[in-house]
């Protein structure tokens, strides 16, 4: 493992989808290959500073690009181009190469189905629970194969709960149309599911789908960082509203069309978020991940 070379300690990141690099306004300072004890990340991290704040009568939110705001990390869940497919995303070496460079808090930006009329097409929900119905993803740090062992950690509480906070008063404040909690549940993909597969998930208690939100949450609580995810509902899933079931190009092409409208609330909740890290102190990160950068006893 190499320790990352840059000045700019962020202290929050976005994992974001396909053409998110950087929040509009932010400048862009560094752009770091990072090597991971479980692999390199989906992409290189880029390290940006936002604008001070959003202007008046800043209808994009770009706060008109200052850069002298807080520092925020990027990191490209798919790769640059969309290269990595859900299932084979390295989720242990992109959690992991955030908290080597000091990440305290992670939004991740994601698109989601929405399966019940609740959670809409076009609107955002921020979930507070994750249904996995995924397998053989490498889902846990504590496996055995770090100094620290076998460890159990508690999920009734997935999401962090001020980071959550956070997420909504950004909707609250771009006045989108939202769902302030939700069930995601998480395929394996990437094929998409049989109209049977969806309306199980709603029975089981499911409001959203995704391929992506697992094992992200886990890992994230595991490396003692703040996580939640800003879900864009890009779809109706095999079509509970009378829609036409769902495509990529349908996801992609909504997904597109959103993208001014998540930025701004990614760059309002980034904004917030750093604010109050600065206040409070570090996050305790128990030594785990510490431990196991130890160089071998020689
Ligand atoms: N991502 C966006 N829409 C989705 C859907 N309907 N199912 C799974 N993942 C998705």
């Amino acid at each position: 493992h190499q320790e990352p070379r840059t000045e700019h300690r962020a202290r929050i990141a976005i994992i974001g989808g396909t053409g998110l690099y950087k929040l509009p306004g932010a400048v862009v300072l560094d752009t770091l290959d990072i090597t991971t004890p479980f692999g390199p990340p989906s992409s290189a991290v880029t390290v940006a500073r936002l604008a001070t704040q959003a202007g008046p009568g800043d209808e994009d939110g770009d706060g008109g690009g200052d850069g002298e705001g807080p520092l925020v990390a990027f990191l490209s869940r798919h790769g640059r181009g969309h290269s990595v497919a859900p299932q084979q995303i390295n989720y242990r070496a992109n959690l992991w190469a955030l908290k080597s460079l000091g990440v305290e808090a992670v939004i991740s930006s994601a698109a989601v189905g929405g399966l019940v009329s609740s959670h809409g097409t076009g609107t955002f929900a921020v979930p507070d629970q994750v249904l996995d119905k995924t397998w053989g993803r490498a889902d846990t740090f504590y496996d055995g194969s770090l100094p620290t062992g076998v460890q159990h950690l508690p999920a009734a509480e997935p999401y962090s709960a001020p980071l959550r906070a956070a997420l909504i008063a950004a909707l609250e404040r771009r006045s989108e149309d939202f769902a302030g909690a939700g069930t995601v549940a998480v395929i394996n993909g990437p094929r998409f599911s049989t109209k049977a597969e969806s309306a199980a998930l709603v029975q089981s208690g499911a409001q959203l789908i995704s391929m992506t939100q697992y094992p992200e949450p886990m890992l994230a609580a595991e490396l003692n960082m703040h996580f939640a995810a800003l879900a864009f509902i890009t779809d109706a899933d095999t079509g509970h509203d009378g829609s036409e079931p769902v495509t990529a190009d349908l996801v992609l092409g909504r997904l597109a069309a959103a993208q001014p409208r998540i930025l701004a609330v990614l760059s309002d909740a980034v904004r917030t978020v750093s604010a109050g890290l600065a206040s409070a102190e570090p996050a305790n990160d128990g030594g785990m991940w510490r431990m196991a950068l130890m160089p071998p006893a020689a």
